[in-house]
């Protein structure tokens, strides 16, 4: 595979077997926690990045799918999946990547505010996990869908709350004005970013750039940004979510 300019750095092509440790786990009806070994290096991929993944060995007609790892040490990376992808141990992927740039986490940001609703949370809990092992104080907001999503597999360290359907929980205030950036994931083609960019704006005196980040995970056709089916529209500048996200700054978004 050629590096295609910054679109999608680092390219890895890996093709392997799972060894027989590999295992695939019921998280929930809904999910299961797939283990697979790689030659990714340690660090080479970071929470947002994600991989273009082809499951079945040979050509075959269909597009890759993006899989979103949920933690990734010593070569093992793990990723949430659907259950009813039926995914088993032992089974063969292509993993292309990483793709995308990491969720931009200022040094300085002591307290994150991590927000999912709708949508399996994956990318935030990759998040969340590296952010822990900072020292950083972490709280995970799950709203609608988002609230099946098993508790156990999150880190005891951090804090979860549950939205009602009305995007509201106790202390929002207090959360939106303790928290140092907020990160939220929610299905693009809803008004979640604008309804959460225009609550930080009622309830905060300034809202700086680099400080809410929305989560864009449209699905990838190329992504090397080539295609532009995943162009999001900024004040500015238009921006593609598969090569200059997943992670945009909703202060540049047109929302
Ligand atoms: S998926 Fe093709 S440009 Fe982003």
């Amino acid at each position: 595979m050629v590096r295609s300019g910054d679109a999608c750095y680092n390219w890895v092509p890996c093709e392997r077997p799972k060894p027989s440790s590999s295992e695939v786990t019921r998280l929930s009806a809904a999910l299961s926690r797939v283990e697979i070994a790689s030659d990714f290096a340690p660090g080479s991929i970071q929470p947002g990045q994600y991989l273009l993944a082809r499951l079945h060995a040979g050509w075959d007609p269909y597009l890759r799918e993006r899989w979103q790892p949920v933690r990734f040490a010593d070569r093992l990376m793990i990723v949430d999946r659907h259950t009813e992808a039926g995914d088993q141990p032992g089974q063969v992927v292509s993993l292309l990547g990483p793709c995308g740039k990491p969720i931009p986490i200022r040094r300085d940001a002591q307290h994150l505010l991590l927000i999912a609703q709708d949508a399996v949370p994956s990318a935030l809990v990759a998040l969340a996990l590296k952010a822990v092992e900072e020292g950083r104080s972490v709280t995970l907001v799950l709203g609608g869908a988002a609230q099946a999503y098993p508790l156990d597999a999150l880190p005891p360290e951090v804090e979860v709350l549950h939205a009602d359907r009305d995007w509201k929980w106790p202390a929002q205030v207090d959360a939106f004005t303790w928290a140092e950036q907020v990160v939220a994931l929610a299905p693009p083609e809803t008004d979640f970013y604008a309804r959460l960019w225009q609550t930080l704006n009622q309830l905060r005196i300034y809202v700086p750039e680099r400080f809410a980040f929305g989560l864009f995970l449209p699905p990838t056709p190329c992504g090397v940004g080539a295609c532009q089916a995943c162009l999001v529209r900024g004040k500015r500048k238009d921006y593609l979510a598969c090569t200059e996200g997943p992670a945009l700054d909703l202060d540049k978004l047109a929302l």
